[in-house]
């Protein structure tokens, strides 16, 4: 493995973040203090233009750049660098009174006024023709500008649009997938059920609810049709400077986009986090958080940028507690450990008004360097600089977990199980902090990608399995993989239709060797339990009822009709083995026969204990192909001891050690050469 920069003119972790120097062009003593203090926090990067649309083309056709030349001129000249942002994530007034198809129309039809950012329409002609314009434009001006070391693409992605335009390219989209056969796409969406089926592709409209290979076609068309506009945006960023970097600043495992679709546009993959640290849970809270970084990692699997994370509090959670001391810069770090190359932060300084002015920053309205949170971030950067050789570090996975958005969006909007209890993501998540917690590196993927690579994949309620994906899981455990699956496994293909011939469908019976005949879904003042090696686990939410068939028998129900039942089990195919976990358990049985699993073969652990590490702690390892980087992370409240499993070189403090004492919140960088 050699390392991989985001951009290698500038081989440096970042520090820095969003700078809105268009929101103070009336106040230049405060840009020019601005590039003192950006010094003076030890932060080396800017991400700058974003929603500035109406300062850099205050008239349609009427450009004016002054604010941005010496932005970045200034910048440069202090040492930083820029990411610049195309700015259509919010677009001037001028624009939509004079078009007003770039506004939205909401799902009752209704053409949004022009309020708030994100609110523009994907399909619009006239909205990417001026979206092309401004970028042509920033790209001509600046596109060998030196401080500029990446494009940042609009900003988070995300919502969709129902006018008149987008209804035709969703119906377009269906002719291209149905091959202009409206009969096809009745059958494939079963709808002579309710008699809906329908006579042409003009009759469609995206309505949710009776028909799931509907809904899941609507979600993937909004992905694609936001994909199609990103590739309008960046078409003359490549043309003109062909060697810059791309990204768009996701949001981790958000709902709404599947971003795996992303991951060809985009030269280096971004994320924003915010998670609610402090708000009950902090251990599932940094699972959480680190499942998201996981997502963006693994859709280009080297370094990532932390394109957004708060210096102490936001001020759009239900509560907005501040960061404990020390949990701002774990926070900020456990990017790091999960192979991100940077600390950027939503917001430099914050602005006097708007409804972001109370969202922490870096520099505070107070405006000196004189502020706890200004001193937290200056120290950040002196770290960064100090463990600069991990920049461009990969980050290498024995285990993946599967995490599709496609079975997400089938799963969780079918009526069937339980209104309240289907969790898919929650659940992909519980299986994560299995490895999470015993520091050992995990890779989310989804069900399409190669798999070879691992020695270990699970895949959680994965309800919609393609046949690709069948194929798929055959040869890995056929080629000698271990796959472990759960409940409501190869229920329904891709449009959503229920396999035949018993669950888990098609080749995957063979492959598990078990029939599921029924499923139990359960009222949540139920529970039932299994044994497995003299232990009880108990069980709720889902039992399905299964048969063996081959596959070895692990434990079985103990309680209610069923009991007796298999709830785990192995089967031996080609090479590999697969596991069947028919039941929902509250993590302890998933915990003792994935343990297992990890024992046997051996799987890597950053601190080779294999063990859980205690409440809240996880480490991560970071590799170069010969040194290997170990972080630990201890999220609780209360001081931990814990065991390296050898010597490794202190990066924080200079000195070698075979263990380590974490406060609470408390970080620790090691490395050693193998
Ligand atoms: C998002 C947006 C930013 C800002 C922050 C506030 O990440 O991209 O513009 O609104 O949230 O937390
Ligand atoms: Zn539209």
């Amino acid at each position: 493995m050699s390392k991989e920069f985001i951009n290698a003119k500038f081989p440096y972790f970042l520090q820095g973040g969003d700078y809105n120097p268009d929101q103070w062009q009336n106040y230049p003593e405060i840009l020019e203090e601005d590039m003192r203090l950006m010094k003076l926090a030890n932060c080396n990067e800017m991400t700058v233009g974003i929603f500035a649309w109406a300062s850099l083309e205050p008239s349609e056709g009427n450009y004016d750049f002054s604010f941005l030349d010496k932005a970045l001129d200034n910048i440069y000249k202090n040492g930083g660098r820029v990411i610049l942002a195309t700015p259509s994530g919010a677009r001037p007034h001028w624009l939509a009174d004079k078009y007003p198809e770039v506004l939205r129309v909401d799902r009752n039809g209704v053409r949004e006024l022009f309020k708030t950012r994100h609110n523009h329409c994907f399909s619009s002609p006239i909205y990417r023709k001026k979206v092309s314009e401004i970028n042509r434009k920033l790209a001509e001006r600046y596109g060998k500008h030196p401080a500029v070391i990446g494009w940042h693409i609009s900003n988070e992605y995300n919502g969709e649009c129902y006018c008149p335009l987008c209804i035709q390219n969703f119906r377009n989209y269906l002719r291209k997938k149905f091959h202009n056969n409206i009969n096809e796409l009745n059958e494939a969406y079963w709808t002579y059920f309710w008699s809906h089926n329908f006579d042409s592709f003009d009759q469609i409209e995206p309505t949710f609810g009776d028909h799931m290979g509907l809904t899941v076609d609507w979600r993937r068309f909004t992905t694609e049709m936001t994909v199609d506009f990103m590739k309008n945006e960046i078409a003359p960023l490549k043309e003109i400077c062909p060697d810059l970097p791309v990204t768009t600043n996701m949001m981790g495992a958000f709902y709404g986009l599947d971003y795996t679709k992303f991951r060809d546009v985009i030269d280096f993959s971004s994320t924003d986090n915010y998670p609610t640290w402090h708000s009950g849970n902090q251990e599932w809270t940094a699972v959480a958080s680190a499942f998201g970084y996981d997502v963006i990692r693994c859709l280009k699997k080297k370094p990532f940028v932390l394109m957004e994370n708060t210096p102490c509090n936001v001020n759009w959670h239900e509560y907005n507690k501040l960061m404990r001391p020390g949990m701002e810069t774990l926070s900020s770090f456990q990017a790091i450990a999960h192979g991100a190359d940077s600390i950027l932060y939503f917001q430099f300084r914050k602005g006097r008004g708007g409804s972001e002015k109370f969202h922490g920053a870096v520099v505070d309205h107070e405006g000196t360097e004189k502020t706890r949170v200004f001193n937290t971030v200056k120290n950040k950067g002196a770290l960064l600089k100090k463990v600069n050789e991990i920049c461009g570090t990969g980050v290498k996975s024995e285990v993946a977990v599967i995490f599709d958005w496609e079975s997400m969006w089938a799963i969780d909007e079918c009526a069937g199980f339980s209104r309240h209890t289907k969790k898919y993501r929650e659940t992909v998540i519980s299986y994560y902090e299995l490895f999470w917690k015993k520091g050992i590196n995990c890779d989310v993927v989804n069900s399409h990608e190669d798999l070879s690579e691992y020695k270990l994949v699970v895949a959680p309620m994965l309800y919609m399995t393609e046949k690709d994906t069948i194929r798929n899981f055959e040869n890995y455990v056929k080629n000698g993989g271990i796959l472990y699956a759960t409940y409501a496994l190869g229920m329904v293909d891709g449009n959503d239709l229920c396999y035949l011939g018993g669950f888990p469908g098609d080749e995957l019976k063979n492959v598990f060797g078990i029939w599921n005949e029924e499923i139990d879904t359960l009222y949540p003042k139920d529970s039932n339990f299994c044994e497995y090696k003299g232990e009880n686990h108990k069980i709720v939410d889902y039992c399905e009822l299964i048969h063996s068939n081959g596959a070895e028998v692990l434990s079985c129900y103990g309680d209610d009709f069923y009991k007796g039942m298999p709830t785990v089990t192995v089967n031996r195919y080609g090479k590999g083995k697969a596991y069947y976990q028919a039941a929902r358990d509250t993590g302890s049985l998933s915990d003792a026969v994935i343990s297992e699993i990890i024992n046997e073969l051996e799987i890597r652990s950053a601190l080779r204990s294999r063990a859980n590490l205690g409440f809240g702690v996880s480490a991560h390892e970071r590799y170069d192909g010969n040194i290997r980087y170990v972080f630990t992370e201890n999220y609780s409240d209360v001081p931990v001891t814990i065991s390296l499993g050898r010597t490794m070189r202190d990066m924080i403090n200079d000195f070698d050690t075979d263990t380590v004492t974490l406060a609470p919140y408390g970080l620790g960088i090691f490395k050693y050469e193998e």
